[in-house]
């Protein structure tokens, strides 16, 4: 999987070189190239952002900035361009995985008050919210992007990871413990000590519905 991301920080994005997908990376499995929007402004003063017409407070990012790094990215027309806002339909882990099929992604991130919608309908496939409160800007909704997806890819992770974790079948994950046996006077379910894996499948079907009651009842519906 192929991510370019369009963003005025790209400072913004250390932490995903580290861990799991900081591996991913030097594995080959994906790449995640960083595009600084700024780089494409012919300005002296390298302005990007402009005061929006009709009045209001704050800046939009200007079209031709925009434009001009999206028309920097090779192979663009076969990629899907998503735009992380507010505004988007909020992800979802099916979302995540339907995504996770494409091969090339290109993530513009927003900041200050937006971006003129001109670029915004010439250029954008999708746009995407990562839930309903508002970020100071597109970053971090695309690391998240970044990292849920890339938990899809194979060889990032080992499979069962993705197949028995919360909402991979509208249930959360039932609970997990590893030694010591009692730890604050709490002792391990006897049944995850017994080696009976029919009982021990049967205990965490019964947890993961407990769990997603009392949790998330609305998963339920
Ligand atoms: N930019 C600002 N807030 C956001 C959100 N909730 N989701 C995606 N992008 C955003």
């Amino acid at each position: 999987m192929k991510f370019d991301v369009l963003t005025l920080f790209p400072e913004m994005f250390e932490p995903i070189k580290q861990s799991i997908i900081g591996r991913a990376e030097q594995k080959g499995k994906i790449e995640i190239s960083l595009i600084n929007i700024r780089d494409f402004s012919k300005n002296k003063h390298k302005k990007v952002d402009d005061y929006p017409y009709g009045g209001g407070s704050g800046m939009v990012i200007a079209p031709d900035v925009v434009y001009e790094s999206y028309m920097s990215i090779k192979d663009k027309e076969k990629a899907k361009v998503i735009y992380l806002t507010p505004k988007g339909s909020t992800l979802t882990q099916n979302k995540v995985k339907s995504l996770s099929k494409e091969n090339h992604l290109i993530l513009l991130c927003g900041h200050y008050e937006g971006i003129d919608e001109r670029v915004l309908e010439e250029i954008v496939d999708e746009e995407i919210s990562i839930g309903d409160y508002v970020l100071t800007g597109g970053e971090i909704p695309a690391m998240v992007l970044i990292d849920t997806i890339s938990r899809y890819i194979d060889g990032v992770l080992n499979e069962s990871s993705t197949t028995e974790e919360s909402f991979s079948n509208d249930l959360l994950e039932y609970p997990q413990y590893t030694r010591p046996e009692v730890f604050l006077d709490k002792k391990v379910p006897d049944v995850l000590l017994s080696g009976h894996h029919e009982n021990i499948k049967k205990w965490r079907q019964e947890k993961a519905l407990e769990q997603t009651k009392l949790k998330r009842p609305d998963l339920l519906k």
